[in-house]
C-alpha cells in the first residue's frame, strides 16, 4: 500500500506531540519504532482517521484521509482493522460475540454469516474451544488474538497494530506474533508499532523511527535496523539490542 504524510502537525492539549511529519512510500508491512513517548500512537490514531491533525494531510493509496467530513471519515475508518495494546474486546461478549457483532451490525452480514465466519475464523487460529468464553475468562494472549482476529474478519485492506504484545508475557508473546506473521500470507498490509526488533525484522519491509514527536528516519528495515544513519537510531538501537 502507498502512505503519504504531508507536513503533518498535531499538538494535544496545547503540547506539539507530531511535528511536520512528513513521508512517502510504498510498503506491505511497515513497522513504527521508537522511545516510549515519541509519538508513535499518536501518529496511528491520526492514520486511523480517529484524531485529526491541526495541519497536514494524509493519504491513503492517494486517497486524502477525509478529517472535514464525518459520514466519510467513518467509512474509511470501517475499511481498517485497528487492534491497540490492550482492552480491545467487549468485556460482556464472549470471544465469538466479539468478532460476531461488529460483522452483522456494523459490516452489513447476516447473523448467520457473521456466525459462521466468526467460526471459521476461530477455528482457524485454534481458538474455538474458547469461543463462548468472555475475556475476563481468557488469557491476556487469548485476548489479543480474539482482537486480532475481529479486526481482521472484516477483509480491512489495511491493519493498525499499536504494541499488540506489550501487556503480555513471553510465551502469549509469541503465540500473537506467530498468528501476526500468519497475517502476513493474507495479503493484509499492516503498519505495527512494536519493540520487537527481531519480529520487525523479520516480518515488515519497511521501518519508521520516531522520537520526539519527529520522524527521524525510515527506509528499509534493513537500512534503518542495520545501517541508521541519524544519530538518535543508532543510539536506541545499540541500547535497546544490547543484552
Ligand atoms: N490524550 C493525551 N493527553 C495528553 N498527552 C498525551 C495524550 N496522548 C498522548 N500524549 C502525549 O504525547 C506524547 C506521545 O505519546 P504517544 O503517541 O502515546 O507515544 P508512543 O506511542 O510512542 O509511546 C507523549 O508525551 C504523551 O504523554
Ligand atoms: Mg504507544
Amino acid at each position: 500500500m502507498k502512505l503519504e504524510i504531508k507536513g503533518l502537525f498535531k499538538t494535544i492539549k496545547g503540547n506539539p506531540i507530531l511535528s511536520d511529519i512528513n513521508f512517502a512510500s510504498e510498503f506491505k508491512i511497515l513497522g513504527i519504532v521508537g522511545p516510549s513517548g515519541g509519538g508513535k500512537s499518536t501518529l496511528l490514531r491520526v492514520i486511523a482517521g480517529l484524531l485529526a491533525p491541526e495541519e497536514g494531510e494524509v493519504l491513503v493509496n492517494g486517497e486524502r484521509i477525509p478529517f472535514g467530513d464525518s459520514k466519510e471519515l467513518l467509512k474509511y475508518r470501517r475499511s481498517l482493522g485497528i487492534v491497540f495494546q490492550s482492552w480491545n474486546l467487549f468485556p460482556h461478549l464472549s470471544a465469538l460475540e466479539n468478532i460476531v457483532l461488529p460483522l452483522y451490525r456494523v459490516h452489513g452480514y447476516s447473523m448467520q454469516q457473521a456466525e459462521e465466519e466468526g467460526r471459521k475464523l476461530l477455528e482457524r487460529f485454534n481458538l474455538l474451544p474458547h469461543a463462548s468464553r468472555r475475556p475476563h475468562e481468557l488469557s491476556g494472549g487469548q485476548c489479543q488474538r480474539v482482537a486480532i482476529i475481529r479486526a481482521v474478519a472484516s477483509r480491512p485492506f489495511l491493519l493498525l497494530l499499536d504494541e499488540p504484545t506489550s501487556a503480555l508475557d513471553p510465551l502469549m508473546t509469541s503465540e500473537v506474533l506467530d498468528l501476526i506473521f500468519e497475517l502476513k500470507n493474507e495479503g493484509i498490509s499492516f503498519i505495527l508499532a512494536s519493540h520487537h526488533m527481531s519480529f520487525l525484522q523479520k516480518i515488515a519491509d519497511h521501518a519508521a523511527f520516531i522520537d520526539h514527536g519527529r520522524w527521524i528516519e525510515s527506509g528499509s528495515v534493513q537500512d534503518v535496523f542495520v545501517h541508521p544513519k541519524k544519530a538518535p537510531v543508532v543510539d536506541y538501537l545499540s541500547k535497546v539490542l544490547k543484552y
